[in-house]
């Protein structure tokens, strides 16, 4: 079994590249199946979840060209199959984009219903409202999305409101709009990031879609696609991630290649809990040396405090002086990292959404396990500021969204490591 292993204590000093946005990168890799032409997509972050997007979109029959390790083409002009394979397309919450893009530019989609993280219900009822208002027939039968276009073979404009503001529904439904007839508007839609950049990359090559990053989108649709170049939005959330992991193990670093804007929700939280951070042009500068403030913290949708953030802060929260409540404000189960923290020492009540933590002194290292992707990012953040060692397992869901995560916390100084140890030495096996 791969772990990592992080002997907590040591200050993080020097500089992290943030890598592009994973969950602009998801999207934006199926988009370019509606491109008539090649697409060179740039600031691809290398994590798992790209790797496979970019193998179910060859299963596909396109054509994929690494031109070097951030940068692919992308052609899509002899695409064989509408169909994804189960055993690709059920691995991964992204895969959802597929039947936007699919039935946007041919008409139907046979999709597998998503994987991804365990966060509790994940339904995708938003996301078939929004194609049956653009004339879609939607079912899902044997685990497949099977989404047929009725008028045609092609989407027709609609008016969508969204019940719930959902950031794949709005991204999905700005993906079959692109291509539809006539125009779409969607309300009540989702404003985080890596909508905005999906919205560019459609409009540069030739889509027409006002108004995203606001809750009111319109589209109206274009007869094609062209070829072009696009470059990937820093992530955000790997951003905020490092950032609040120079507050758990204290120190200096200079984290490059964000878009500080972005990053407002966080360096609000950081600096109420006596964290320094300097704004700069394309870079964010933190610096811990004093002792950590509780916070309140309430994840809601963008530009709210993101719950992909939520239990990274929840880990340096178990060591700020006082009791801090974080309330889940986005999905129904994302305290499962609690019992982890807990092997470690930490205090931590949870009742439904809301989580009650009260400072203690000091973590301790223990062997603890990544339940999901940002869930294992938590782990790694209390294990550099733990004392001991920390040893985290299932660690693949941490490599599906974040790049060289070892490598970029190694270079400041944390002492982490990837080890191999026997299966039955895990103490904390998946029940
Ligand atoms: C995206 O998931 C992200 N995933 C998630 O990031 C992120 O947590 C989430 O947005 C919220 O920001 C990807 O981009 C691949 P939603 P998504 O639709 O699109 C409810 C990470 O760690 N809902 O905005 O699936 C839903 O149950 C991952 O990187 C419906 O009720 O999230 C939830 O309560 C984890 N019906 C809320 O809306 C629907 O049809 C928001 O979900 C769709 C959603």
């Amino acid at each position: 079994m791969t772990k990592y292993q992080i002997r907590g204590g040591n200050r993080l000093h020097g500089e992290i590249e943030i890598s592009g946005a994973k969950n602009a990168a998801v999207a934006i890799i199926p988009a370019a199946l509606m491109v008539d032409g090649v697409c060179r997509i740039e600031n691809i972050p290398q994590i798992s979840d790209v790797t496979l997007i970019l193998q179910i979109l060859q299963e596909l029959g396109a054509d994929v060209r690494t031109v070097n390790r951030t940068t692919v083409d992308i052609d899509c002009s002899h695409i064989r199959n509408r169909k994804v394979s189960m055993e690709q397309g059920s691995k991964i919450r992204a895969s959802y984009y597929l039947v936007g893009a699919l039935l946007g530019r041919f008409g139907w989609a046979e999709v597998p219903m998503p994987g991804g993280c365990d966060l509790g219900g994940r339904p995708i009822d938003q996301h078939i409202k929004g194609f049956a208002a653009m004339g879609a027939q939607v079912e899902v039968r044997n685990g497949y999305i099977d989404a047929k276009c009725t008028n045609a073979g092609r989407l027709t404009g609609g008016q969508v409101y969204l019940d719930i503001v959902s950031v794949g529904a709005t991204m999905n439904i700005m993906l079959g709009a692109a291509l539809a007839d006539g125009m779409t508007v969607i309300e009540n839609a989702a404003k985080e990031p890596h909508i905005v950049d999906l919205a560019n990359f459609l409009n540069s090559m030739g889509a027409d879609i006002r108004g995203a990053g606001t809750d009111v989108i319109k589209i109206r649709g274009a007869e094609r696609l062209h070829g072009g170049t696009y470059s990937i939005i820093p992530d955000q959330i790997e951003a905020g991630t490092y950032m609040v992991a120079v507050a758990a193990a204290g120190g200096e670093v200079l984290i490059k290649n964000v878009i500080p804007k972005h990053l407002d929700c966080i360096t609000a939280k950081l600096l109420e809990m006596g964290v320094d951070v300097e704004e700069q042009d394309e870079a964010v500068l933190v610096r811990r040396s004093g002792p950590l403030n509780r916070a309140n913290i309430k994840t809601m949708p963008y530009p709210g405090f993101p719950t992909d953030m939520q239990s990274q802060i929840g880990a340096v929260l178990c060591t700020a002086r006082g009791t801090s409540i974080i309330t889940e404000g986005v999905w129904d189960n994302r305290y499962r990292y609690v019992d982890e923290l807990r092997r470690m020492g930490a205090s931590i009540q949870v009742d439904g959404k809301v989580a009650v933590i009260e400072g203690v002194d000091h973590l301790t290292g223990a062997p603890v396990r990544a339940c999901d992707l940002r869930a294992g990012a938590a782990m790694v953040i209390a294990g550099l500021a733990a004392q001991g060692v920390t040893e985290v397992d299932s660690i693949h869901h941490i490599e599906r969204g974040y790049e060289n995560l070892v490598e970029k916390l190694a270079a400041v100084g944390a002492d982490i490591r990837i080890i191999e140890t026997p299966d039955e030495d895990s103490k904390t096996q998946v029940g």
